[in-house]
């Protein structure tokens, strides 16, 4: 679809982000982070190419640029560079670790590496709050992540705060609009970091809060009424919250002109498929094709336990099940997906973005362009909060907008080994115990994901007189803002305690249960 000259995508107007920051990205894990932070500040936020020629950032016209970290070290050969006329915009910079050390190194400072690589919480001493540090004072702490440090500032800085191993914490240039810091204020570690960033976007950059998911929502629905005039929308439902809030939205925008479609490929977890249809029901009066291709998908997969050749498998029988049940729909024009910000950023698809890194097996299950439809990505510049907040902005229930996120292969990734109807109904029972106990304890919003993992692994159990030899359930349960990085949940005990009994005493074929206690990474969120 056409694209404005602006990479901002057509489903935002000039008023939402016509102030705009732009984070260009260094190869930090924490890019989308610090973008996530920005919009925190109702400013719309756009991660942009390490390498970006400063014309195109001029012609993008954002109110301020902030530098993410990165890996490298600025003097090795190769180490990624930004374009050096961008410090002559006249446009307010921000430096966070390696952007920083970027910015000196580009306006007469010198970095040397550390002789103690940084790591961790240290205290950082103010010594101005006029600027960055606005309404803060004394000492806070902060959270550092680096090998290089900034050694030498030369007289074209000057010094904001320090720790006591590193003098250039935070620095001001003396006469640009042009900040740097060596500690990372986008994460939870420092706590007043939310406040250094909007002192950056509010105070230094002049940002007046714009991105409001209200008018995004008018405008989105504005603008989707517009491109599809009569004509008829196919959206797939998966009753995650994607794919629930580009429905709503789309329902908002064209009422009865959407159809949606459900797959249920047998891979779903406990009663969801009457769970989603009821949902379905209560808020849209619309068309809906309910799928039941159960047989379709355990016979592409018998045999099969290599995780990614079952995630192959399911994508391409998901493609074929929506094919053919799209092609029923009469006149259908487009075809709405929930592609978030994330997916845009990690796949590359943003021509002003950074390059592709994506986790490609994420994207099995999307579908294909040659399906003939034109796309409607109407989250394509949001994050995954935001698409909730939305959610909510358009009147959907609390209990939808804060679900759980579920894998679209399902339950497949999370029965090791080959699939079977058998072993996915244990799952299902195991992981709907799991489920509810989380829910009953009060901690469904407070872990991010919650749910059970059956083991390809059998095990003696001794049940009354009876010796077993059964199967192991885990019970895997993280925190994480983003996904991308998690820390397992620290449930209570005594939960841990009722989840196990249950899942023994009421789940046939199951005589052990384990809690998985890594983190992300080394770990991932799912087993397979
Ligand atoms: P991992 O396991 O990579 O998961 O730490 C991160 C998040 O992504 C979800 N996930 C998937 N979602 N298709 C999806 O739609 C997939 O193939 C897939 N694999 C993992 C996972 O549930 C977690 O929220």
């Amino acid at each position: 679809m056409a694209d404005t000259t602006l990479s901002a995508s057509e489903y935002t107007t000039d008023s939402l982000t016509a102030q705009r920051i732009v984070v260009l990205d260094f190869g930090s894990q924490y890019a989308q982070l610090i973008a996530r932070r920005v919009r925190e500040q109702n400013v719309y936020c756009q991660i942009l190419r390490h390498d970006i020629a400063a014309d195109r950032i001029a012609e993008l016209n954002p109110k301020g640029i902030i530098l993410s970290g990165g890996p490298s070290s600025v003097y090795v050969d190769g180490a990624p560079k930004c374009d050096p006329q961008l410090f002559e915009l006249g446009i307010p910079v921000l430096g966070i670790c390696y952007g920083m050390q970027l910015a000196c190194a580009a306006l007469g400072g010198k970095v040397d590496n550390t002789p103690s690589r940084e790591y961790g919480r240290a205290t950082c001493m103010i010594k101005n709050n006029e600027t960055l540090f606005r309404d803060l004072e004394g000492e806070i702490e902060v959270w550092m992540s680096h090998g290089d440090q900034v050694s030498s500032i030369s007289e074209v800085f000057e010094p904001l705060a320090q720790t006591s191993t590193c003098p250039y914490a935070a620095i001001a240039h003396r006469t640009l609009p042009i900040y740097g810091m060596q500690f990372h204020p986008e994460v939870t570690h420092t706590p007043q970091g939310g406040q250094i960033l909007k002192n950056f976007v509010i105070d230094v950059c002049g940002c007046e809060g714009t991105w409001q998911l209200g008018d995004f929502a008018q405008a989105a629905i504005e603008h989707v009424r517009e491109l599809v005039g009569d004509r008829r929308v196919i959206c797939g439902l998966s009753g995650g919250v994607d794919s629930s809030v580009v429905a709503a939205l789309l329902y908002k925008a064209i009422g009865p002109q959407l159809s949606c479609i459900l797959i249920d490929n047998g891979l779903l977890r406990k009663d969801e498929q009457a769970l989603v249809i009821r949902e379905f029901g209560d808020h849209f009066k619309t068309d809906l094709h309910v799928v039941d291709a159960e047989e379709r998908f355990m016979s592409t997969l018998e045999g099969i336990s290599e995780p990614q050749e079952k995630r192959r498998r399911i994508g391409y029988a998901f493609i074929d099940c929506f094919k053919e049940e799209a092609t029923k729909i009469k006149d259908a024009h487009f075809l709405a997906q929930g592609t978030l910000y994330p997916d845009v950023i990690e796949s590359g698809a943003d021509p002003d973005g950074p390059a592709a890194t994506i986790k490609l097996h994420h994207n099995v299950g999307g579908l294909p362009e040659e399906l003939g439809f034109e796309l409607i990505e109407p989250l394509r510049d949001l994050f995954k909060d935001e698409v909730r907040r939305l959610g909510l902005e358009l009147g959907l229930p609390e209990s939808l907008v804060w679900r759980h996120p579920f894998p679209g292969p399902g339950l497949a990734v999370r029965c090791l080994g080959e699939v079977t109807r058998e072993k996915l109904k244990v799952l299902r029972e195991a992981d709907s115990i799991v489920v509810e106990e989380i829910v009953n304890a009060g901690l469904y919003r407070e872990t991010s994901q919650s749910f059970a993992v059956l083991l390809p692994v059998q095990s003696v159990g001794v049940m009354g007189d009876a010796r077993t030899y059964d199967n192991a359930i885990a019970i895997r349960s993280v925190k994480t803002d983003d996904f991308m990085t998690a820390d397992w949940s620290h449930l209570p005990y005594d939960l841990l305690a009722r989840m196990s009994t249950r899942i023994i005493n009421e789940v046939a074929g199951i005589n052990r249960v384990c809690y998985d206690i890594s983190s992300k990474p080394p770990a991932t969120i799912e087993w397979e």
